[in-house]
């Protein structure tokens, strides 16, 4: 075998996010794509602002000698200044550029963060339903991924939080609004939860971190605001992007922001620095850096989302369907009217809709629906949604 027995085995249990969008690729090119409904990746359907397309141009339009060359791999300095100021004013805690690194999407982000912290071996518990290439991230740096659930509304547990933190604990993974379920953690939780990590991080003698992974903050529904980890927990970090805030997924660009009272600054800094070089980013793509630190403030059109989100919801709340309002993000985590999520799923292919078992999410017995997708798609799929139901029930 070419390749290590750890990544053939791994290639045959990845995301089940891709393996239904290739899918759907074939069904459309057999049905044409008007008669496909797919609902399996999270791709933001929401153009880009007008601002972010207009500072674009003008800043390709420069012409600054030396502009296109290697920079400092944290970033641009202006960069991190524009950011750590977003920041500060988001979370009400003071930060500057040299708490910031930008990133490769949060994905980037994440990847440095688990290379720098994890020991081999140490554990980084996540609460479930929860995106799974967390996993990979995890294994990328020889840690192991441990998984929590949440209650059945999708809050978190702090009790079972308890029971399943060990003295091998290093990360708590947070992602709040939730893919896949939409949830966002309230902030009676997480002072909770900031309370039990300094508690246990005190009886077991070693630091506890916390990371919010936050690439769907932006996109919130009815007023929602999602609470600060930074301000909950001194040694916390955010690990977040432009890829859904800015629908900005392919430009690969994103941050990591580190609380300035985290235990070992300056160590850390130099750690995730280094990581961001050596994994092999180099640096966050220069143009988007030069963009980003021009519209901070700039998000995309949420209401579009937010009509959707009404769409879908009313269509399969009146067939019969079962699920919580999502508070935020862009998908919906209905459950599935019978015990085998992933036979559902694929009844719901036959009538040419894309969906996700809950299964790859760390949840069976529920079905991830992304709506980043045309208000046609959801009207349209309705008749499929409908049928499907009646057939288990
Ligand atoms: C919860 C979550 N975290 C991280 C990512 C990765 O995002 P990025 O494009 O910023 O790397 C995604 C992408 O869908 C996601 O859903």
């Amino acid at each position: 075998m070419p390749i290590s027995r750890k990544v053939h085995g791994y290639i045959s249990q990845s995301s089940w996010i891709r393996k239904m969008f290739e899918e759907g690729n074939l069904l459309k090119k057999q049905y044409g794509a008007g008669n496909v409904f797919d609902f399996s990746l999270g791709n933001p359907s929401v153009e880009p602002p007008v601002e972010f397309k207009e500072t674009l141009r003008t800043i390709a339009g420069e012409d600054i000698p030396g502009i296109h060359g290697y920079m400092s791999n944290a970033g641009y300095l202006e960069t991190r200044e524009a950011i750590a100021a977003s920041v500060s004013k988001e979370h009400g805690i003071s930060l500057n550029a040299d708490h910031v690194i930008v990133t490769c999407g949060a994905a980037g982000a994440l990847n440095v963060i688990c290379k720098v912290f994890l020991e081999p071996g140490d554990e980084v518990l996540i609460p479930t339903p929860c995106f799974l290439e967390y996993r990979f991230y995890v294994d990328n740096a020889n840690g192991v991924a441990t998984f929590v659930k949440t209650k059945a509304d999708f809050s978190l547990d702090l009790n079972a939080i308890r029971d399943a933190l060990t003295e091998k604990t290093k990360i708590f993974l947070i992602n709040s609004p939730n893919n896949p379920t939409g949830k966002v953690y309230d902030e009676a939780s997480i002072r909770g939860l900031a309370e039990l990590l300094e508690e246990r991080s005190r009886a077991y003698g070693r630091d506890i971190y916390l990371v919010s992974d936050e690439p769907y903050r932006d996109i919130v529904y009815d007023g929602i605001t999602v609470p600060s980890l930074l301000k909950a927990y001194r040694n916390s970090m955010i690990a977040t992007s432009y890829s859904k805030s800015l629908s900005l997924a392919g430009e690969r660009i994103g941050y990591l922001a580190v609380n300035p009272g985290i235990s070992d600054f300056e160590e850390v800094m130099s750690g995730l620095i280094l990581y961001n070089r050596t994994l092999g980013f180099v640096n966050a793509p220069a143009l988007m850096q030069r963009v980003i630190a021009k519209i901070q403030g700039v998000k995309i059109n949420v209401g579009e989302y937010g009509r959707k989100r009404e769409l879908l919801c009313d269509g399969l709340s009146s067939i019969g369907y079962e699920f919580s309002r999502p508070d935020g993000s862009f998908y919906l985590f209905p459950r599935t009217p019978i015990k085998d999520d992933i036979e559902f799923v694929r009844a719901l292919q036959k009538r040419r809709i894309l969906t996700v078992p809950g299964s790859g999410f760390g949840g069976p017995g529920y079905f991830r629906i992304a709506f980043c997708v045309d208000d046609a798609t959801i009207i349209n799929s309705m008749g499929g949604f409908g049928e499907t139901f009646k057939e288990y029930r």
